[in-house]
């Protein structure tokens, strides 16, 4: 590929005009090189030697190798390198634990602002039957929210109910928006949490679904298994928000025999077995591969061994708790829009995640460091009708464990384009620092990786006292002069620092 660029262009400038992403986080445009990354390497001229990309000046016919298997090593190196200094949860406990992987963290933050729309819409991107789950799900997140490790943890699973409850009961429940008509059709057979989860995202994605189930009513084992703890009325509730989303119901028909599912096959773009515990023998599912516990997918597609049919759920292998046939229902839903668009189906080979350690007793001291000191709110005040002041009061006892600049963050972003081991070169790690909280912004020490961009921000900005880098070698850090605050070492600069801050270690209040 041959680029033509202004000839004082960088070579990392010429690489973005041609659409290749480098790893370049260091590098401020209209600034002079930091070159402390060193992530952005390239091979100029097949010298043996590297050189970082954004301090390196293009010539007329000069050959660039940046795209080679010998540069991205390099370049991963550089990226383990910055990871075994950086301490950091990019997902808070809660939601790595929730199987459906809802965003904890920002729920709790719009139900203390009193949010409550936003809250629900937070909520309904991963889980379609809140209110349900509210109810029946053992709160499993609750198990690693950090703030068990000081008190009690959030009562995450009552809020959710209780913003799940407030819009059931509301004259206008939310509905999600629902693209334009795909003009594919799937037909989805039984209508327990995972068909009707899946029904519920394959309609946003603008796909018809009809759903089928031997019952006379959806809801599968949600109606037999949890009688005592599920109202009929919130069922009912939850699953006619789902079936409003004109998705077509085919009650009292099960897949009786092979030639009916050659029917479905035949007459939709595809099929999803959600059939549960009772899914068919092999004289019904005569060219589906099975396992011991169900039947036989592909992990990455969900497809089984009969192209277009999925399954999910308790027909693929038992899972017993309803959040995870729900966390199942999503995920077969992305992977036949996916495959009905003739995309790839989602990456889900780990994405990079950094974690911090279980904290000491001293790093929860200083986690906890302004945390509302009120105890956890009883259980029966968040339970039905439960109370405004309740329930923020319970949810401002959230710590925030989650790294609000994930959406942003560069480091994240290479470490997981360059399949990056956090632990490659960790050794003994680097800990929780606690974080400098200003009025402006606050700084996580632990996040940072040294690029120097703050503090040239800070430097050219005449009422900014700036930032020293203290310390040497591995504990090297970046500080406000003593006796000045971080909002002073910053000054007006503060959010454009934040802006500019490769990873988290700088976030505004409003958490970039
Ligand atoms: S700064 Fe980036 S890598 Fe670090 S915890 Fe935040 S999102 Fe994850
Ligand atoms: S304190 Fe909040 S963000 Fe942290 S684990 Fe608990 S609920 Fe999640
Ligand atoms: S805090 Fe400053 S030096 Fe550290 S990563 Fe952010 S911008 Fe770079
Ligand atoms: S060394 Fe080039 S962007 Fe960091």
């Amino acid at each position: 590929m041959s680029v033509e660029v202004p000839h004082d262009a960088t070579v990392l400038q010429a690489a973005r005009k041609l659409g290749i992403d480098l790893p370049a986080m260091c590098s401020l445009a209209d600034h002079d090189p930091n070159t402390s990354c060193m992530c952005c390497l390239v091979r100029v001229d097949g010298s043996d030697s590297f050189v970082p990309s954004c301090a390196t000046n293009v010539r007329e016919g000069m050959q660039v190798e940046s795209e080679t298997r010998e540069v991205h090593a390099l370049r991963k190196t550089g990226i383990e390198l910055l990871l075994a200094d950086h301490a950091g949860d990019c997902h808070a406990p809660c939601q790595n634990t929730c199987p459906a992987k809802m965003d904890i963290p920002n729920m709790l933050r719009l139900v203390a602002d009193g949010d409550y729309l936003a809250a629900l819409a937070t909520v309904k991107r991963d889980i379609a039957l809140p209110a349900i789950l509210g109810r029946v799900c053992p709160e499993v997140c609750e198990q690693a929210c950090r703030r068990g490790q000081h008190d009690s943890p959030a009562a995450i699973c009552k809020i959710k109910r209780f913003v799940a409850d407030r819009d059931l009961e509301s004259s206008d429940p939310y509905r999600p928006e629902l693209s334009t008509d795909s003009g594919k059709r799937v037909a989805i057979v039984g209508a327990g949490p995972t068909g009707l989860t899946a029904a519920y995202h394959l309609r946003q994605c603008g796909h018809r679904c009809t759903l089928i189930d031997s019952a006379a009513s959806a809801g599968g084992r949600l109606q037999s298994d949890f009688a005592s703890e599920l109202p009929a009325d919130v069922l009912q509730a939850e699953v006619s928000a789902v079936l409003s989303l004109d998705v077509d119901c085919q009650w009292n028909q099960g897949l009786a025999s092979a030639a009916s599912l050659d029917v479905l096959l035949r007459d939709y773009d595809a099929v999803l077995l959600a059939t549960g515990r009772g899914t068919p023998g092999p004289d019904v599912l005569l060219d589906v591969e099975r396992t011991k516990s169900g039947l036989r997918v592909d992990a990455h597609t969900r497809m089984t061994s009969r192209e277009g049919l999925f399954a999910a759920g308790n027909a693929v292998r038992p899972y017993k708790l309803v959040v995870q046939s729900v966390a199942e229902g999503k995920l077969a839903a992305e992977c036949i829009d996916g495959w009905l668009r003739g995309a790839l189906p989602p990456d889900r080979r780990h994405a990079y995640e950094t974690r911090l350690a279980r904290l000491t007793n001293q790093e929860l001291c200083d986690f906890c460091d302004g945390a509302v000191p009120t105890p956890r709110v009883d259980g029966r005040l968040l339970s039905d009708g439960a109370s405004e002041d309740a329930a923020r009061s319970e949810a401002e006892r959230c710590l925030e464990c989650d790294c609000r600049a994930l959406a942003s963050c560069l480091l994240h972003h290479y470490a997981s384009m360059y399949d990056c081991d956090a632990q490659h070169y960790r050794g003994e790690g680097r800990r929780f620092e606690g974080r400098l909280v200003g009025n402006r912004v606050t700084l996580e020490q632990g996040k940072c990786i040294l690029c120097g961009i703050c503090v040239q921000l800070a430097a050219e900005t005449s009422d900014a006292a700036g930032l020293a880098v203290v310390h040497r070698g591995v504990d090297t850090r970046l500080a406000p002069p003593p006796g000045s605050t971080i909002d002073e070492a910053l000054g007006s600069a503060a959010s454009k620092c934040a802006e500019a801050c490769p990873t988290g270690a700088i976030i505004t209040a409003a958490g970039r």
